[in-house]
């Protein structure tokens, strides 16, 4: 996809940070919200991160400030923002039924190319987007929260979704820096969420049942697990770790075998 037009729909938290990853990639942003005064403290809060990052030296992009802010533009009219938009970014309220609505609207607002795009944390795509004309170039492309900062993208297709709207999503998250992984099906949580959820699963277990201190439980992950995973995922730390001690066809690991 060609540096073009997005729109963001929703000017909160994460609104924002996508409008600053786009305008650092070259992309004209239109940012769209209900309320003027969110925009209005949109752009004073890009504005001033924009300007820390560069004197602390972590701008991103090859642009100046004031030529990424000059990229990103505000308005109230939900059909001005998108049109011209090839990529359209949904960060509104976590709510099935408010972004069902939007969804729909933007339905009939675009053509045959525009990629609509939802930000939500936890809404399968199958809820948000069955029914639509344009389910073809529906998706899920999840950050993590604040997507300027870390990079993680989970795209997550609705059964519908063309194949096509997937790698354009992923090409496009590449282009502007971020870390774009492909579900290849949708299940709730996603794989973040999911694998997040185990940790703290058994962090309630093993607190619980009186094995560790809370604080101690803490720093395995402070200053142990999270340093490793900061540089290798388990899968790559399982296949590094000696031989045999996991194995995928086992439920539970050697240690609990007595192996
Ligand atoms: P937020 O509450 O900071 O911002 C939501 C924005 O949407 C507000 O500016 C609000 O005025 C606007 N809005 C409300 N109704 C609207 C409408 N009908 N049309 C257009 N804009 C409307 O929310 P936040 O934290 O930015 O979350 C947005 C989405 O991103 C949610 O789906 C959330 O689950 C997801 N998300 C949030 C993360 C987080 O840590 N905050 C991390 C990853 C995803």
């Amino acid at each position: 996809m060609e540096p073009g037009q997005v729109a963001i729909v929703g000017s909160g938290l994460i609104g924002r940070s996508w409008a600053m990853v786009f305008a650092a990639g070259g992309f004209k942003v239109k940012l769209y919200d209900v309320a003027q005064q969110q925009l209005t403290s949109a752009l004073e809060s890009i504005r001033k991160q924009m300007k820390e990052l560069e004197k602390s030296g972590f701008l991103k992009g090859a642009l100046s400030v004031e030529q990424q802010l000059a990229l990103i533009s505000v308005c109230t009219d939900l059909k001005a923002a998108v049109e011209g938009a090839t990529f359209i970014q949904e960060c509104t309220p976590e709510n099935l039924e408010l972004k069902k609505k939007i969804f729909s609207q933007l339905d009939l607002m675009v053509g045959d190319n525009a990629i609509l795009s939802s930000s939500t944390s936890c809404l399968l795509p199958s809820k948000l987007f069955t029914g639509l004309k344009h389910v073809k170039q529906c998706i899920v492309s999840h950050p993590v929260n604040p997507p300027y900062y870390v990079p993680l993208v989970e795209i997550v297709p609705h059964p519908e979704t063309d194949p096509s709207t997937t790698e354009r999503t992923y090409a496009l998250m590449k282009k502007i820096g971020q870390s774009p992984v492909k579900l290849n099906k949708e299940i709730e949580g996603f794989v973040l969420n999911r694998l997040q959820y185990a940790v703290i699963s058994e962090a309630w277990r093993l607190v619980g049942e009186g094995v560790v201190s809370p604080a101690d439980l803490d720093l395995v992950m402070s200053d142990g697990l999270g340093m490793r995973y900061a540089f290798i995922g388990p899968l790559e730390t399982m296949h590094l770790n000696a031989e045999d001690a996991w194995s995928p066809s086992r439920a539970v690991p050697v240690y609990v075998l007595g192996g």
